[in-house]
C-alpha cells in the first residue's frame, strides 16, 4: 500500500476527492432536477427530486396558485397510502408528502396492509377543510368490502385525518371520483353493485358523508369514471371492467350531473391504441386555468407487476362535432390549447 507522507500532497489529494465527491452530488442532483418542459404520455415521469411520481389512480386540484397532485403511493405490489405533489405548471412537481399514511393500529379501517385506491380531494369553503374521499378495501379481504373512506385536513398537503369508512347509504363502493358542480354541491360517483351499476350520492354540506339523496346513473359494467362539466353538459369517460388490463372508453353526456347519461357511440379516443384507451385506464380529467376549454385527461398505464412504475398518461381534450376527444400525442405542451 502506498503511504502519503507528504502532507502538501495529502492535502491535494484530500482536495481532489472533496471536489470529486461535491461535483457527483450536485451534478446528478442538478440532472436529477433538470426542468421538464413538456409532457411524455407513458414515459418515465421523475419528481423535481429526481424520483418516479408514485400518484396513482389520482387526482389534481388548483389551490392559491398551485396545482395539487393526489395520488395512490404504490410499492411493487402494495397500497402504501395517498402522495400529494404540487406544481405551478403542470410539468414539474415537487413531492409535498404523504398526504394519508395507513395506520399501524392493527383496529383501525385503515390499517397497514389495506388497499387505498383513486384517491380524490376537494375544498370545502364553509368548513374550510380539505376533503380526501378515496376506495378503500379492508386488510386481507380482497376487494369484498368494496367501501368509501373519508379523511379530512387544515392543509392541502395534509397530514389528513381518516374518519372513517362505509359503504355509501349502504351501497358496494369501487372505483370512484368527486365533483363539485357549478352550485358548488359535491357528488360521489361510484361503482357499485359488483361494479355493474354506476351511482351517484350527492354529500353533506361538509362533504364528509353522503345524502339520502343517491341515484344509479346507468348500469352497463363500467369503472374509473372521470368527469367535467362544460358550457351545461356533463361529460363522463369510464373503463370497462378488466382489472389492471386496459380495455375500451365510453364516453357519456347529460345535460344535468342526474342524468340521464346517454352513451355516445364515437369512441373518445383518438389514434393508435386508441381501443385500448393506449394502454391506460381514465383517473381524471383537469381543467387547465386561465385556460378556455381546455381540459386534461389523466389515465393509468398500470404494470401489475410493478405498481409503483405504471405510467401516467396525460392528454389533451379536443372537441370535435361537439364532442370531446382525447387524441394520442408522444409529447406534447399547454400550448397545444
Ligand atoms: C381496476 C380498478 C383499479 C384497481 C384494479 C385492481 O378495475 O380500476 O383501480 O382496483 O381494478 O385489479
Amino acid at each position: 500500500m502506498m503511504i502519503i507522507k507528504d502532507l502538501t500532497v495529502r492535502k491535494s489529494v484530500l482536495r481532489f476527492v472533496v471536489v470529486v465527491g461535491l461535483v457527483c452530488v450536485f451534478g446528478l442532483s442538478v440532472y436529477a432536477q433538470k426542468p421538464v418542459s413538456r409532457f411524455s404520455p407513458g414515459e418515465e415521469w421523475y419528481d423535481t427530486n429526481g424520483d418516479l411520481i408514485n400518484a396513482h389512480g389520482g387526482g389534481v386540484i388548483y389551490d392559491n396558485g398551485k396545482y395539487y397532485w393526489f395520488g395512490e403511493k404504490r410499492g411493487r405490489h402494495a397500497s402504501e397510502g395517498v402522495n400529494v405533489y404540487s406544481s405551478t405548471d403542470l410539468y414539474n412537481w415537487k413531492y409535498e408528502s404523504l398526504a394519508l399514511s395507513q395506520d399501524k393500529d392493527t383496529t383501525s379501517d385503515i390499517t397497514i396492509g389495506c388497499v387505498m385506491e383513486r384517491p380524490k380531494v376537494i375544498y370545502n369553503p364553509s368548513t374550510k377543510k380539505y376533503v380526501m374521499w378515496f376506495h378503500l378495501e379492508l386488510k386481507g379481504k380482497g376487494y369484498s368490502a368494496a367501501r368509501a373512506g373519508v379523511a379530512v385536513s387544515d392543509k392541502i398537503t395534509g397530514p389528513f385525518k381518516f374518519i372513517r369508512s362505509f359503504r355509501p347509504n349502504g351501497n358496494m363502493s369501487r372505483d370512484m371520483t368527486l365533483f363539485v358542480d357549478k352550485d358548488g354541491s359535491a357528488y360521489h360517483i361510484y361503482s357499485s353493485r359488483e361494479n355493474y351499476d354506476l351511482r351517484i350520492a350527492k354529500l353533506t354540506n361538509d362533504f364528509l358523508d353522503v345524502t339520502a339523496e343517491d341515484k344509479m346513473l346507468f348500469s352497463n359494467h363500467r369503472e374509473a369514471p372521470a368527469i367535467f362539466q362544460q358550457d351545461n353538459k356533463y361529460y363522463m369517460i369510464t373503463s370497462g371492467c378488466t382489472g389492471w388490463a386496459p380495455n375500451k372508453a365510453v364516453l357519456h353526456t347529460a345535460t344535468s350531473v342526474w342524468g340521464p347519461w346517454e352513451a355516445s357511440k364515437v369512441n373518445p379516443m383518438s389514434g393508435p391504441g386508441a381501443d385500448t384507451t393506449f394502454g391506460g385506464q381514465s383517473t381524471y380529467i383537469l381543467p387547465v386555468q386561465a385556460k378556455n376549454n381546455a381540459y386534461i385527461f389523466l389515465a393509468d398505464r398500470w404494470n401489475p407487476r410493478n405498481l409503483k412504475d405504471s405510467r401516467h398518461l396525460w392528454l389533451p381534450i379536443r372537441f370535435r362535432d361537439g364532442l370531446p376527444i382525447v387524441e394520442w400525442a408522444d409529447k406534447w405542451t399547454l400550448d397545444n390549447f
